[in-house]
């Protein structure tokens, strides 16, 4: 039996993939670690809250002690580390603390499991750390070409520069100790539990709630969406069969500019639930700085190796996700009027 230590299961894909593994395998154990920020949320957890495989604690990845404790009482097989602070806007305004938890908390979560995991023979045989990044440590593209996985990092805002810092510490271990690690990059992922602060959740809530739709600049930047789901079989893959010491790019060929993102989201609603929603609701606002202009997965590695394929295509994706928004509005309004932190203190005191 397998015991995956999965960091910021809370969030959005992190808790995608406590469902997606435990739904999966019977014969895994999974130990949640999140800090509960603003983006941590139990009730994307209430599916698995009470499988005998699942424990949850909250802590820091920063915290030493709190992780030693977790490495002491279990025999960890796989660190899967999701937990990070996620949102570009929000590194502009305040870069410290993606440092800190993004690479500071990598580089925590690095010597806990090499102190665990390193013997006098080299590390423990099936021992994995699994950092899970993302496509924008590239930064950004012209109108061709695809990011692969020698593509230079070249990241731009605080967010992607500290997943890159991250990424180069996850690879320091792994050339310098030799310790077990892979890193996957995906693009940007959709699909349930998503924190209405990125595009498409925002787009759906205020399409639901009929407020302005803000567009960045002129709308024309192109992001490679991926499925949540088809992301978290690929982590499986890298995992299970990845080689030692590889990065794996993750991304399905689904280059969108977000003018068009925006009108799909309004055309399904308009049709489907609200005929009075219209493009009239689009508003275009001033640019984010240092705007990324499209971004564009290479995903031949992982395919060819070890034969991930995305299941989910766009358009059948996009449905799914916001009729799972308006399957789940009371999921959307607690987070919006506050009424998470009733809910958290409710289930698990007030700590
Ligand atoms: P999210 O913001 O929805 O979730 C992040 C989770 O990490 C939250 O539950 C939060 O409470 C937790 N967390 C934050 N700081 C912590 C800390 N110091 N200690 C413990 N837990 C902490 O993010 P997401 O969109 O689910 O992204 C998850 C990971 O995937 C991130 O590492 C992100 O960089 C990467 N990624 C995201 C995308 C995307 O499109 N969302 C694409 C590629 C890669
Ligand atoms: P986002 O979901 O924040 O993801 P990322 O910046 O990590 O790619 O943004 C996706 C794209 O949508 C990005 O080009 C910025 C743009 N955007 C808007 O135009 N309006 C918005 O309100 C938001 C949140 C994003």
């Amino acid at each position: 039996m397998k015991t995956y230590f999965v960091t910021g299961g809370a969030g959005f894909i992190g808790a995608n993939f406590v469902h997606y593994m435990l739904n999966k395998y019977e014969d895994i154990k999974i130990i949640n670690v999140d800090k509960l920020t603003y983006a941590g949320n139990l009730e994307n957890l209430k599916g698995v809250e009470n499988n005998p495989n699942y424990t949850f604690v909250q802590a820091d990845i920063c915290d030493k002690e709190a992780i030693e404790k977790i490495f002491n009482n279990n025999e960890i097989d796989y660190v899967v580390n999701f937990a990070a602070e996620s949102h570009v806007d929000r590194s502009i305004r305040e870069p410290e603390v993606f440092v800190k938890t993004n690479v500071l908390g990598t580089v925590n979560l690095l010597n806990i499991a090499k102190q665990y995991w390193e013997t006098e023979n080299g590390f423990k045989e099936g021992k994995k750390y699994l950092q899970v990044s993302t496509d924008e440590v590239y930064g950004s593209l012209g109108e061709t070409g695809y990011f692969t996985e020698t593509t230079p990092l070249d990241s731009h805002s605080p967010y992607s520069s500290s997943k890159a810092g991250a990424d180069l510490m996850v690879k320091a271990y792994g050339d310098t100790f030799k310790m077990p690690i892979n890193i996957t990059r995906c693009s940007n992922n959709y699909g349930p539990y998503q924190f209405p602060e990125k595009l498409i959740p925002l787009i759906i809530n205020n399409c639901l709630a009929k407020r302005d739709l803000p567009i960045y600049g002129d709308g024309m930047n192109i992001r490679d969406w991926l499925y949540v789901e088809d992301h978290c079989k690929a982590i499986d893959m890298v995992i299970n069969k990845g080689r030692l010491g590889e990065v794996y790019n993750v991304g399905g060929h689904n280059e969108r500019t977000n003018v068009y993102i925006v009108k799909t989201i309004i055309d399904y609603v308009s049709g489907n639930i609200d005929s009075s929603v219209t493009e009239e609701l689009i508003k275009y606002v001033e640019d984010r700085k240092g705007h990324d202009r499209r971004y564009g997965i290479d995903p031949t590695k992982i395919r060819e190796e070890l034969g991930w394929e995305p299941e989910t295509s766009f358009e059948v994706g996009i449905k799914k996700t916001i009729k799972w928004y308006l399957d789940n509005k009371q999921w959307m309004d607690n987070i919006t009027s506050g009424q998470y932190q009733n809910y958290y203190e409710k289930m698990y005191g007030n700590n």
